[in-house]
């Protein structure tokens, strides 16, 4: 049997020749918080910044994979896992091209966040803990979700019936209840540096 078998792993392009063509190491940024923490709006500050430094990023975020590739999954907690189980599939595939990604998803659990790291790996997995308190958000509640979620109109809403569960270790905090934009756009910054520059 081994004798039909003829590897060509040698012709197969890997992950670092597609970092070397980029002129980067690839890299999950993972950022978790709470809906209206400010996920979105600083994954999209952070990205225009690194790819105005030259580096290829790409984007996952939860209501453009919710509305696409994950359309059929709701907000109960087998589903929540579903859709971060599938997220970090695909997260692994980017990696694997050489980009940087930022994943943008409330992951409420540490179950969750833990599968996300462990499918993509934990050597390419920083964790980002979004930290806004609830009633920032639910002050913001830029959505307008909250309210409905009060009314009783939405179940299942993280933080209001559901549980959000804060990363006990998280690789960076950023204080988006308290910091700027740009505070914290250029914190994110800083520290992705050496994770993402060449030599
Ligand atoms: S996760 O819990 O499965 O990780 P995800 O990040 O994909 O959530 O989606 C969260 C977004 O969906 C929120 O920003 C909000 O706009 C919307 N949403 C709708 N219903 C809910 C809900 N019950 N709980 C949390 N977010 C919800």
């Amino acid at each position: 049997m081994a004798d039909n078998i003829h590897p060509i792993f040698d012709k197969i392009l890997g992950r670092a020749d597609k970092e070397n063509l980029l002129n980067q190491r690839s890299i999950c940024f993972w950022l978790t918080g709470l809906s209206g923490s400010g996920k979105s709006t600083i994954a999209a500050a952070f990205e225009k910044r690194l790819h105005a430094e030259g580096f290829l990023t790409q984007i996952l975020d939860g209501d453009n994979i919710r509305s696409g590739l994950n359309k059929n999954l709701s907000f109960s907690a087998e589903d929540r896992k579903e859709n971060i189980r599938r997220i970090a599939e695909l997260g692994k595939l980017y990696v694997h091209s050489g980009l940087v990604i930022i994943c943008s998803f409330v992951s409420p659990t540490r179950e969750i966040r833990a599968m996300a790291k462990e499918i993509i790996g934990p050597e390419n997995f920083k964790e980002v803990f979004i930290n806004a308190s609830l009633e920032v958000c639910e002050q913001r509640d830029v959505k307008g979700l909250y309210k409905k979620a009060r009314k009783g109109e939405i179940k299942t809403f993280t933080g209001i019936d559901a549980p959000y569960e804060a990363p006990e270790a998280a690789d960076m905090i950023i204080e988006s209840g308290v910091e700027s934009l740009e505070e914290s756009t250029g914190k994110l910054f800083r520290f992705a540096l050496p994770f993402i520059a060449k030599n």
